[in-house]
């Protein structure tokens, strides 16, 4: 299992990255009253096949090459049983995968949200042609994050180059901390 929400982020998004997605929207709900948590990640990368999708939530199902085991979706759905939830998967071959948990946030084995803008930054640092969306809704606050709108107020300058980042990094963690302020 993982420690937090913003590593089950990072390792999904990393199989959007794997699949050649050029866009990654991720969105996170948090609602106390109705007493949710959901999260999803879509992505417009190459998709699976039917089959395929059936399979890819076995802990021995996996088409990297490096090593026999493919944890990431095993361990998203399992903790979408652990935590009174739902699990879905759903991908066409071509056209691109959602993967989503809807899970029961004030549940023990909920884990915490961790470090969302790191996360964050660590993709954005990883190519700077792959363009995210990150809406983060927490009761009735909502934040929206958009790596388009921030590349085009840049000229001459890449997203990814150190002193952006570094920008990007603390206007996040302004936002998102905002946003959670005294909850949870
Ligand atoms: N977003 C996606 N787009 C296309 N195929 C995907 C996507 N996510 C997962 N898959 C397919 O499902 C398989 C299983 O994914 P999973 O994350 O469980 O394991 P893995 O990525 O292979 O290994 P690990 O996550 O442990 O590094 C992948 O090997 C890939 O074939
Ligand atoms: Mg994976």
């Amino acid at each position: 299992m993982m420690q937090d929400i913003a590593m089950y982020i990072l390792d999904l998004a990393n199989n959007s990255l794997y699949a050649n997605a050029r866009n990654i929207n991720i969105c996170l709900i948090v609602d106390r009253q109705v007493d949710r948590l959901q999260l999803s990640i879509s992505d417009d990368g190459q998709g699976m096949e039917d089959f395929i999708v059936e399979q890819a939530t076995d802990p021995f199902y996996t088409t990297r090459k490096t090593r026999k085991i493919g944890l990431g979706l095993a361990f998203f759905k399992a903790l979408a049983d652990q935590c009174d939830g739902e699990f879905t998967l759903k991908s066409k071959k071509g056209v691109g995968t959602t993967v989503m948990i809807d899970i029961r946030n004030s549940h023990i084995d909920t884990p915490p949200i961790g470090d969302l803008s790191s996360t964050l930054i660590t993709l954005i640092q990883a190519d700077d042609l792959v363009d995210y969306r990150f809406t983060y809704r927490y009761d009735h606050q909502e934040f929206e994050f958009d790596t388009r709108k921030i590349k085009s107020m840049l000229d001459d300058v890449k997203i990814n180059e150190l002193n952006i980042l570094l920008w990007i990094k603390e206007f996040l963690s302004e936002r998102i901390n905002e946003l959670q302020e005294g909850k949870r």
